[in-house]
């Protein structure tokens, strides 16, 4: 009696855990893949990105590391309407703003392109050149382009 009073608390524990954990799985898959064209929810998602590229290097784990490198790379495009807003803001200052995200866009493919081919050591390599994209781009950027955003 003992015994099967026990049994069932543990099934039942474990069920929970695999429903929580299962939760936790659904939440992280949402922000990683959520088709938005708000800029602000694109750049979270390639934050998460590039926490998943991170943790593939650390581990030595490939196939994260091309998946998120994957994702980086095509990551959803900004809706017409903030488009129309950021060109209309940066005018001939366009091509440089779209020359980071080219960057970021080609270093990339390439390191997915390196994970396939398990070469570490050129997969931090581009990793550095992602992360000096997104950062070029948020430098002379990021506080301009959120500002007209938010006013309209
Ligand atoms: C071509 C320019 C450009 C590139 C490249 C770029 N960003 Fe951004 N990022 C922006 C702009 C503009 C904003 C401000 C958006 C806003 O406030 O509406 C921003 C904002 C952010 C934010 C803050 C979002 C928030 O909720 O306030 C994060 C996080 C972010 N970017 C991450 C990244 C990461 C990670 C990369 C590289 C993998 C990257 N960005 C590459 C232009 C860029």
């Amino acid at each position: 009696m003992k015994f099967i009073k026990l049994f069932s608390v543990a099934i039942i524990a474990s069920y929970i855990f695999l429903y929580v954990n299962a939760q936790e799985q659904k939440s992280v898959q949402a922000t990683i893949s959520a088709p938005s064209n708000d800029l602000k929810t694109i750049m979270n998602g390639l934050l998460e990105d590039t926490k998943l590229l991170t943790e593939g290097i650390f581990l030595e784990d490939f196939a994260k590391i091309e998946l998120a490198a994957n994702n980086i790379a095509n990551h959803p495009k900004p809706s017409p309407e903030t488009l129309k807003k950021v060109k209309a803001n940066l005018v001939e200052e366009m091509g440089v703003f779209k020359g980071f995200d080219m960057e970021v866009h080609n270093a990339a493919l390439e390191i997915a392109m390196s994970a396939s081919n398990e070469d570490l050591t050129r997969v931090v390599s581009l990793y550095h050149q992602v992360i000096d994209g997104c950062q070029s781009c948020h430098n002379q950027y990021k506080n301009r382009i959120s500002k007209i955003l938010k006013a309209n």
